[in-house]
């Protein structure tokens, strides 16, 4: 058995993910795509099997595609929100994620407002923990998706030139697909205002071969994929941003700049968006724009990593 297909229980991150690991997922994905094109789309692979979904944050295509993914592979789900559950109680994490193993969950998918409760989570519970987004931190599945959508387009991900540009100082997306593009060999520039960036040798620290540009018109060049992200306001401090304004005039993906891409460059925004703040709604309904296609990716990727997690 290689590295690669050795069983894995946790998906926290992409960062303990091989290139190799995350090609066989993303194939998975495929396979699993089949079955979603299918007039019944469920297969019996998690029968007997429950999943929980502990979302202790606002979701709404996360959450739903965990439970469709769920439940194509007939698991048996149920989904937790922090409101009308006992943590309004005062019940800890911990004594949560006791109880849930008490009721007999074999899969735990959180989401979070703090980083790390994932990793927390895990070192409590005997059964898989997934990752479904923890503070600025990480979005593995997000991630998968968004290499899925990228190499179904352009065939691999290798010497793609990948722009993240927008909030990604609050962005755990841009984390997990930092990771993600950088292990399969992609070029990957970030793009922000200084204050939305932060020091630029946090990043070149972790991923030393990662670019840094505050100019977008110029990050943009020549790009084969365009990621915008959320300006993430419920995770801001007041003053980063001189005002909306300045920031879409310099930052956002306009018509104009769309026009001077390629045709070929993918557009792609993990949602939700902020229309006319970061993108514009004529380049969310331009020809090369795969963000409705991200979505859909989301089932199959996250049908794939759970059949991977159960073993
Ligand atoms: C992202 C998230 O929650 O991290 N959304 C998502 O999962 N598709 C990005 C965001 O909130 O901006």
């Amino acid at each position: 058995m290689t590295i690669a297909t050795a069983r894995r229980r946790h998906a926290l991150d992409l960062d303990d993910f091989t290139p190799e690991e995350i090609e066989e997922i993303l194939d998975t994905a495929e396979s699993m795509k089949e079955v979603l094109s299918r007039e019944i789309k469920q297969v019996p692979t998690l029968r007997g099997r429950t999943v929980v979904n502990m979302f202790y944050e606002e979701s709404t295509r996360t959450r739903i595609s965990f439970e469709l993914a769920a439940r194509a592979l007939s698991a048996n789900v149920v989904s937790f929100t922090a409101r009308g559950s006992s943590v309004e109680k005062g019940e800890s994490l911990i004594d949560t994620v006791r109880t849930l193993q008490a009721l007999g969950a074999d899969m735990v998918v959180i989401r979070h407002n703090q980083s790390g409760a994932p990793h927390l989570v895990a070192r409590h519970f005997a059964g898989g923990v997934i990752n479904a987004g923890d503070g600025r931190h990480a979005h593995p599945t997000q991630a998968l998706l968004d290499l899925l959508t990228i190499r179904e387009h352009l065939g691999q991900i290798r010497g793609l030139k990948v722009v993240i540009v927008g909030d990604i100082l609050h962005s755990r997306v841009a984390r997990s697909n930092l990771w993600g593009l950088t292990r399969l060999g992609a070029e990957v520039t970030l793009c922000a205002p200084p204050t939305l960036l932060g020091p630029a040798a946090y990043w070149t620290a972790t991923w030393p071969q990662v670019k840094i540009s505050y100019k977008v018109d110029e990050a943009i060049a020549g790009a084969d994929v365009v990621m915008a992200l959320r300006l993430q306001k419920e995770r801001m401090q007041a003053g980063l941003l001189p005002s909306l304004r300045e920031y879409s005039r310099a930052y956002a993906i306009t018509p104009e700049r769309l026009a001077r891409l390629g045709e070929k460059t993918l557009i792609m925004h993990p949602g939700p968006m902020n229309e006319g703040v970061e993108i514009w709604p004529e380049v969310v309904t331009a020809p090369n724009t795969v963000i409705d296609e991200q979505v859909t990716n989301g089932v199959a990727v996250r049908m794939a990593l759970l059949y991977r997690l159960a073993g």
